[in-house]
């Protein structure tokens, strides 16, 4: 089967159970999911019920699209996702990124824990996502290109949409969140970078690492999707602070800062509503 074809496949199995269409796709990263429990929901859907789709299996990503009002707004969101380090292809990372396009959503709004890389940066900072380094996992555009998805040579000078990025940035001041902004390089994991890699990193240019996002939003780009994003800077990348680096420090971190993050999430996805319609 091509991807194209297990995507229909998804879609299909998808439609024939929920008819709901969304505005506004919102992937939430580790330790974020709660977020998904708080819209006026109206269907959920198990990943595991849609035939073809691929299974997240970190503890903490609870595996299914939740689909609802964000306020008024109609919103697809994936309560976990999928990631490289789990051993799927590329393209089966991306598989949930382009099935939200088809369900109707126009913005990719994307979510991740990350560690911080950039010295300036403290634990439990948002930074708007500016930027991506993403050549240190395979392009999920890799193959047959599909022109019914998009171009085989797509543009990538403005991967994180300039006016949302700007909405996000005026929700943030008028809810007095303190703000980042900077480059996100997205690593295979599962493994946290050594010392020498974080230095790597911010030699490149980057001022926060993580294991996810990169890719999705290079399908989504690829797909025409607009996209912003938040990381949430749940550590200090190895080499700035004294302590080894455990995923459950990851997850509270994530948890300690996720009541201000839903708002700044909630906040934005309303902002950016107001400014499409
Ligand atoms: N590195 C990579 N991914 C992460 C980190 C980190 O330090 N923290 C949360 N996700």
């Amino acid at each position: 089967m091509t991807p194209i074809e297990k995507l229909q496949k998804c879609y299909e199995s998808f439609r024939a159970k929920i008819d709901f269409v969304p505005e506004i796709a919102l992937i939430l990263g580790s330790g974020l999911g709660a977020l998904a429990d708080e819209i006026d929901v109206k269907a959920t859907l198990n990943y595991d019920e849609i035939e073809g789709f691929p299974k997240s299996t970190v503890p903490g990503h609870k595996g299914r699209f939740v689909f609802g009002y964000m306020d008024e707004v109609p919103v697809v969101i994936m309560q976990g996702r999928v990631h490289y380090y789990e051993g799927y292809s590329m393209q089966d990372v991306v598989l949930p990124t382009r099935l939200m396009k088809m369900m109707g959503a126009k913005v990719l709004f994307v979510t991740n824990a990350s560690g911080g890389v950039n010295a300036s940066f403290s634990a439990g900072d948002f930074m708007l996502i500016t930027d991506q380094i993403a050549n240190f996992v395979p392009s999920p555009l890799i193959g047959a290109n599909f022109e019914e998805l998009g171009t085989r040579f797509p543009d990538m000078s403005e991967i994180y949409d300039k006016d949302l990025r700007a909405i996000v940035a005026d929700t943030a001041k008028e809810l007095d969140i303190k703000l980042q902004q900077g480059v996100y390089i997205q690593l295979t994991g599962p493994n946290f970078e050594s010392p020498a890699e974080v230095r790597m990193c911010r030699t490149l240019g980057a001022d926060a690492v993580g294991m996810s996002t990169a890719c999705e939003t290079i399908a989504a780009n690829h797909a025409g999707m607009k996209i912003v994003g938040i990381s949430c800077v749940a550590n200090l990348g190895c080499g700035l602070t004294e302590n080894p680096l455990t995923h459950k420090e990851v997850m509270e971190a994530a948890d300690k800062a996720a009541p201000l993050f839903k708002k700044l999430i909630r906040g934005s996805i309303v902002n950016i509503h107001k400014s499409l319609n």
